[in-house]
């Protein structure tokens, strides 16, 4: 049966990726700071969540990944120095994005042993009410948040979520892959999950896109989880479990905005170019001087 349904609160954030695609950029910085315009890659993330009426935001975080802390914490030398130089704006700006005290949780996850590994390190944070799971390299550009679209969903629906989109058939292998029952609708319940089919044996071509909302049951099944694909603890195991063993509801709700893999370097490349070609202050410019350079 599907729990009753309870408000989403919380969301996770698992940022203990090494990032060793972006040698050397990462070599002392965290791959979820590099910066897609004038924001960090992880601060999209979290507007995401905060635009979708997330409260609390829980960081699994790694060795060499303190500056994510410091970017959620206020500065006060940096905020002096402004208020002294009479800098409204930018005092402004970091006043907007800075969480209140409380609404952030750090829990280091010690060892790279997979994505499901790093949620069940939220076990305790998350406690025993459901939540919203983000993956920082994938960011989600629409007018409407993702988060947001399945948050309705969850509403109406209860259960667990899954944001997914359509990736082409020689690609499913790269992601977890969901059949779902009608793939014509925004949202439809799923009827099977693969996480990395090999070539050819994909039940579809929607691909989950790194958001979940996700019932707390899943995280005993993460805690007794064997590895999967990659040697690795993964995290769609487990959430089959919770919909074969546990008898539990799972939706897929159809993304239709840009994702961009900031995981990879043209996905990257590309979340600039997208959402600095979305603001009216740098759009032309950058129109003109892509020209010039094609
Ligand atoms: C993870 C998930 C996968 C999902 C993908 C989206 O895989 O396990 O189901 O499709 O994120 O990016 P990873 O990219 O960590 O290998």
């Amino acid at each position: 049966m599907t729990s009753p349904k309870r408000r989403i609160r919380k969301a996770v954030f698992p940022v203990a990726g090494l990032g060793t695609r972006f040698l050397p950029a990462t070599k002392a910085m965290p791959k979820e700071m590099l910066t897609v315009v004038d924001r960090p890659v992880i601060q999209h993330v979290v507007d995401e969540a905060r635009a979708a009426g997330i409260e609390h935001f829980i960081f699994i975080t790694g060795r060499n990944k303190g500056v994510i802390e410091d970017h959620f914490d206020s500065m006060f030398e940096l905020e002096q120095t402004l208020a002294q130089r009479g800098k409204k704006n930018e005092l402004e700006l970091l006043a907007r994005d800075l969480p209140a005290p409380g609404q952030t949780s750090f829990t280091r996850q010690q060892a790279p042993l997979g994505l499901g590994h790093a949620v069940w390190c939220a076990r305790d944070i998350v406690g025993d009410e459901p939540f919203a799971l983000l993956l920082p390299d994938m960011l989600h550009h629409a007018a409407k948040p993702c988060l947001a679209d399945m948050i309705e969903a969850y509403e109406a629906h209860g259960g667990n979520h899954v944001a997914v989109s359509p990736v082409p058939m020689d690609q499913t292998h790269l992601y977890g892959i969901v059949g779902v029952e009608d793939d014509k609708a925004k949202v439809s319940r799923i009827k099977s999950m693969v996480e990395k089919p090999p070539r050819g044996t994909a039940p579809s071509n929607l691909h989950i896109t790194g958001r979940y909302i996700l019932q707390p049951e899943i995280f005993a099944l993460l805690g007794k989880q064997a590895t999967g694909a990659g040697g690795e603890i993964q995290l769609t195991d487990s959430m089959i479990a919770l919909a074969e063993c546990d008898g539990q509801e799972f939706h897929a709700v159809r993304f239709d905005g840009q994702i961009h893999d900031c995981g990879s370097k043209i996905g990257f490349l590309m979340a600039n170019i997208a959402y600095a070609l979305a603001r009216d202050d740098l759009a032309p410019g950058l129109k003109a001087e892509l020209k010039k350079l094609i």
